[in-house]
């Protein structure tokens, strides 16, 4: 055993923390305007139980009464959930250097994994940014070992990744040397597009380094581009003799290959220091047997890593979300190596942000909020979940390890587990645990590793391993941990919401319920907030009655809110506005524009009306037995005119899918209503009717506002991003279709 154990003993209560815990300040007054608010919804209730259409009243008005008001208590209770999440989230704070005082000598083993699934949608340049990214992290390099998955079992992104070997002999010491920061290097090279003039050793450095980056972009882009490996390259490296003609990517044998072998002594950079050992690992795939996505890929990676390097954290990234803080790895450790609380920690998750926003993100890839507020708000209900991206993992917890007082594990050496194997033993002695046949009559996916059959596997993993009574923490440092590539197209963000809705409702439906599988397991209130999002797409149903019925019943003349006059309206008016103001008050003070608070209100609208209506569908579809999970990787590559288009933050159609359908036909049926209520109004002059419907005719109006962008790509632009023609004739018929109906 080693000396550190001892040391933890020794300090549990002499030391200081190694993090430490706020509480969000001015929850009282917070407080008071929740139960204000709530106040507000009770009359909203009452209004809509006392003045329930009676037996003889239109049947139209009754049944849009009873769609009404189950929508509104659904929304309250939506409500009532954010709020719990609201009630006194919890900030974590580290010391880091505290950790080095104590550790510097012992620290633990990180593993560290990438996944990538198809070199086509995630371009090999991009996942070795990545890699190299993580390489760099600042940690001493005998202790780090980065492990590529490749699902799409490509020699180009194994070629990708031998270049990206070469370069880090160069690019590690250049990162220390001059205290490097982003360390991926295309994002340091975006963001210092000139070699820094105060420092004349360090431009000179710079441009060597620029250069040598440069000409391994063009290599790995040339490659990528003509989609196979010449022959000079293949005589390079013996790992290529692991791909022969009948590979594919459906069809190959498991292929692991330690690029660089840390405890090599000649695996040094050029400045004779070690580098951390990388690995290639891409799992046996046969067309008989299940893969299991991104779960399968990660246990595949716990296995072979657990011989080659076992590290006892681990950290997964997804390819696309580089490093942009070489601390990271350090601020989790803070955690996990805390005396008093580090023992219970089973995962550190970082927030998943996106480097290539616009200023007022027209599609609200951010989740400000989510981000500020409700996963710091999870935290302090009993742990944020699990995001697959951007977490590091206590290795034993993963693995299926319940927690218990007993077994405060000491940190282990991992070195003494690997013997003195050679690196090509080795790599013959992992492909067996990465094989398909590997995890047949085992508990791997299921009690042991990522979970499988489910399209959010990485809640489900997480949400389980608390309730083998471990805890976790959030953490969301100043600058930020992970930066990715968010989704440029609307089509792409709405399939991306679509997936996860679909695999938290499926989490909800299945044994792992929060409420079933984590009773008396984990406090309610954590059962409580998982089905905020468990529950995205049940609220659907809500927000298409609220977008469509006033508007029917506006042209129909059928008033569903009180009369304008009537007291009845102030419930209504103040929940409508307090709520409105308070989302942007916190939108803003989290830093985000008016504008975007405003896109922000459009993409919920949007997701709400068609991403999660059809997860929806499916999902009840599935259990009635018609449909197959299929998990679509969302690209991470775009034309250039699509760019700009993002860029310049307007909204992106272009392909026919159901889902603009659904939201064009709902943007023009508000449209017709509003014009129709507002000739009421100015043409026909009845003050009777007017009186009534006005809010209605306000809540058409803020409809038709918040869906312009919908009307510009319907008919007035010309660019390639509009709507296509197909969905405009389309949408313009239902439209035209539900308005008649109303009307007679
Ligand atoms: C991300 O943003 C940068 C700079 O705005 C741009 O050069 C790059 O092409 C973008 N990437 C994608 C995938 O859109
Ligand atoms: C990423 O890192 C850079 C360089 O350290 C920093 O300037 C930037 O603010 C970081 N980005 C975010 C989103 O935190």
């Amino acid at each position: 055993m080693n000396g550190e154990r001892g040391s933890v003993e020794m300090g549990r209560d002499g030391y200081l923390p190694l993090f430490e815990t706020k509480v969000a300040k001015g929850r009282i007054l917070y407080r008071c305007y929740a139960a204000s608010v709530f106040v507000g919804i009770i009359f909203i209730w009452v209004y809509r139980v006392v003045h329930f259409p009676p037996a003889g009243a239109q049947l139209l008005r009754r049944w849009a009464w009873m769609g009404l008001f189950p929508s509104e208590l659904l929304f309250s209770f939506y409500w009532f959930l954010t709020q719990l999440v609201r009630w006194s989230p919890i900030y974590r704070y580290t010391f880091k250097d505290r950790l080095s005082q104590r550790y510097e000598e012992v620290l633990p083993g990180i593993d560290i994994f990438v996944c990538t699934a198809d070199p086509r949608i995630e371009p090999p340049i991009m996942v070795i940014n990545t890699v190299l990214s993580v390489m760099a992290y600042n940690y001493p390099s005998q202790n780090l070992s980065v492990y590529l998955s490749d699902d799409g079992g490509s020699d180009l992104t194994f070629y990708a990744l031998l270049e990206a070997s070469r370069f880090s002999k160069h690019w590690l010491p250049f990162c220390r040397k001059f205290s490097i920061e982003p360390r991926s290097p295309a994002a340091y090279f975006s963001t210092t597009s000139e070699p820094p003039d105060s420092n004349p050793l360090m431009a000179q450095e710079w441009l060597s380094i620029k250069e040598l980056y440069e000409d391994m972009k063009n290599r790995i882009e040339t490659t990528t581009r003509l989609g196979r490996i010449s022959e000079e390259i293949r005589k390079e490296h013996k790992g290529f003799l692991e791909w022969n003609s009948a590979s594919t990517r459906h069809d190959h044998q498991s292929i692991v290959q330690i690029v660089i072998d840390g405890r090599d002594p000649k695996a040094v950079d050029s400045e004779g220091q070690p580098l951390p050992t990388l690995v290639y690992l891409s799992r046996e795939k046969r067309p008989q047997y299940h893969h299991n996505f991104k779960a399968g890929a990660m246990n595949a990676l716990i296995r072979v890593s657990s011989k080659i390097s076992n590290g006892s954290i681990i950290l997964n990234v997804d390819c696309d979300m580089y490093s942009n803080n070489s601390e990271s790895v350090r601020d989790a450790l803070c955690f996990f190596m805390d005396e008093e609380k580090g023992h219970e920690i089973a995962y550190v998750q970082f927030p998943q942000c996106y480097d290539n926003l616009t200023r007022n993100d027209l599609y609200g890839t951010c989740f400000r909020v989510i981000i500020q507020v409700e996963l710091p708000g999870l935290d302090s209900n009993g742990g944020p979940f699990y995001i697959g991206t951007g977490c590091f993992h206590r290795r034993v917890a993963l693995c299926g390890m319940k927690y218990d007082k007993e077994c405060e594990r000491e940190w282990k050496k991992e070195n003494d587990r690997r013997g003195r194997e050679s690196a090509s033993v080795l790599e013959e002695s992992c492909k067996v645990l990465a094989s398909c046949t590997y995890e047949e009559n085992s508990q791997w996916g299921k009690e042991m590793g990522v979970k499988y059959d489910c399209a959010v596997e990485d809640i489900i993993t997480g949400f389980s391993i608390q309730c083998r009574g471990w805890k976790s923490v959030y953490v969301n440092p100043e600058r930020k941990g992970f930066l990715g590539v968010a989704p440029t197209t609307l089509l792409q963000s709405l399939v991306q919401h679509k997936r996860w809705s679909e695999g938290h409702l499926q989490m909800f439906l299945s044994r792992h319920c929060p409420f079933i599988y984590g009773h008396k397991k984990v406090p309610l209130k954590l059962q409580l907030a998982y089905s905020i999002y468990n529950l995205w797409a049940a609220y659907s149903l809500a927000m298409l009655c609220y977008v469509a019925v006033p508007s029917l019943c506006l042209l129909g003349g059928i008033s569903l809110f009180p009369e304008i006059w009537s007291l009845w309206v102030l419930p209504f008016a103040y929940v409508i506005i307090a709520k409105h103001a308070y989302s942007l008050g916190e939108f803003h003070w989290y830093g985000g524009t008016i504008q975007g608070w405003w896109n922000d209100q459009r993409i919920w609208m949007f997701r709400r009306t068609t991403s999660y209506f059809f997860a929806f569908l499916d999902t009840i579809l599935r259990i009635l037995g018609f449909a197959e999970t299929t998990f679509a990787v969302t690209a991470k590559v775009c034309d250039e005119d699509v760019s700009q288009r993002y860029e310049q933050e307007i909204m992106e159609f272009g392909s026919p899918s159901p889902l603009f359908t659904i939201s064009a036909t709902l943007a023009l049926l508000n449209l017709f209503s509003f014009v129709c209520g507002v000739k009421r109004v100015v043409v026909d002059i009845q003050i009777k009717p007017l009186e009534s419907l006005v809010l209605q005719i306000i809540l058409c109006g803020v409809l038709v506002l918040i869906n312009l962008p919908v009307y510009q790509g319907l008919f007035f632009r010309k660019d390639k991003g509009t709507m296509p023609t197909s969905v405009t004739y389309k949408s313009v018929s239902l439209a035209l279709l539900a308005c008649s109906i109303a009307l007679y």
